[in-house]
C-alpha cells in the first residue's frame, strides 16, 4: 500500500473519478447507508436496500430517487480543500487502485459556527480550548469496507494530524454520528477525543475535539 500526497487544484481527471468512486462505495454501505435519496422527503437507502428501490420503481415523493453522493458534491468536498495548508491524503494500492483518502484543512471557529450552523460552537470551543482561533478541521476519512480494519485508516489520519502539528495547530476536531456509533466515534472517543458539542435529533451528530499539543503522533506502522 502507497500512501500518497494529492493537491485538490492539480489533480488529474482519472484520479479524481478514482477516489470519488471510493467515497461513494465507503458511504453506500452500513452505518450510513448513503446510497440513493429522496430530495423531497431525505429519506436514504443504501446498496444492499436495491431491491426496495427496484420496487418503487426509482421514484419517491413524486421525484426520482437521486444518487446520495453525486460526483459533483464530492469534489465541492475536495475542492474546499484547496489551499496550501489543507491536507489531503489517498491509500493507492499496487495498480493504482484507490482504496482509502481524507482531507481536512484548518478552519477558525466563526467559519467552524457558520459552516454547522452552531451558533454557540464559538463560546463552547472558547470553554475547552481557550482562546485558541485556529482548529484542525479532520473532514473526510473512509477505506473501502473490504479493506478496513488494516490500519489503513490509522495511517491516514496520523498523516493527516501529522500535517496540522506541523503547521502549529493546537486543537483537532471532527464531526461524527454517535448513534449508532460509527467507528470513528468509537475510535477517537478512546484516543483522548471529547464531545464538545451534540445536535440533539434523531441523527445525533457530535463534534469532538483534542489538544493535540502533547499528542506524539506516530507515522510510522
Ligand atoms: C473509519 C474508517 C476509515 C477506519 O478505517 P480502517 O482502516 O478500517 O481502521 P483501522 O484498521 O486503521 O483502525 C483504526 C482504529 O479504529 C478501530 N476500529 C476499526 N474498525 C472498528 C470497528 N468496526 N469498531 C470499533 N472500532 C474499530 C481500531 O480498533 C483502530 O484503533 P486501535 O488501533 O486503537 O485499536 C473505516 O471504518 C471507514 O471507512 N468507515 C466508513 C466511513 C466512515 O465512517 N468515515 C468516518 C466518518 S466520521
Ligand atoms: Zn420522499
Amino acid at each position: 500500500m502507497e500512501y500518497v500526497r494529492f493537491y485538490p487544484d492539480g489533480i488529474n481527471a482519472s484520479l479524481l473519478s478514482e477516489i470519488i468512486l471510493c467515497y461513494q462505495r465507503v458511504f453506500e454501505v452500513y452505518p450510513w447507508n448513503e446510497w440513493k435519496k429522496c430530495r423531497a422527503c431525505g429519506t436514504h437507502w443504501g446498496i444492499s436496500e436495491r431491491k426496495i428501490i427496484d420496487g418503487l420503481g426509482g421514484v419517491h415523493c413524486g421525484l426520482p430517487i437521486e444518487e446520495y453522493h453525486p460526483a459533483g458534491k464530492i469534489i465541492e468536498s475536495i475542492k474546499k480543500s484547496v489551499s496550501d495548508d489543507a491536507s489531503c491524503w489517498i491509500a493507492v494500492q499496487f495498480g493504482g487502485k484507490v482504496v482509502g483518502f481524507t482531507w481536512g484543512r484548518p478552519i477558525t471557529a466563526a467559519q467552524l459556527a457558520a459552516r454547522l450552523e452552531i451558533t454557540k460552537i464559538t463560546e463552547k470551543m472558547r470553554a475547552e480550548f481557550g482562546g485558541r482561533t485556529h482548529i484542525a478541521f479532520q473532514h473526510e476519512l473512509g477505506v473501502l469496507p473490504e479493506h478496513q480494519g488494516r490500519k489503513i485508516g490509522k495511517k491516514l489520519a496520523a498523516l493527516r494530524l501529522a500535517d496540522f502539528k506541523a503547521r502549529g495547530l493546537e486543537t483537532a476536531m471532527f464531526t461524527t454520528q454517535r448513534t449508532p456509533p460509527s467507528v470513528t466515534y468509537l475510535w477517537f472517543s478512546k484516543d483522548g477525543y471529547r464531545v464538545v458539542f451534540e445536535s440533539g435529533g434523531s441523527t445525533d451528530r457530535v463534534l469532538l475535539a483534542r489538544d493535540i499539543t502533547n499528542y506524539e503522533i506516530q507515522v510510522d506502522m
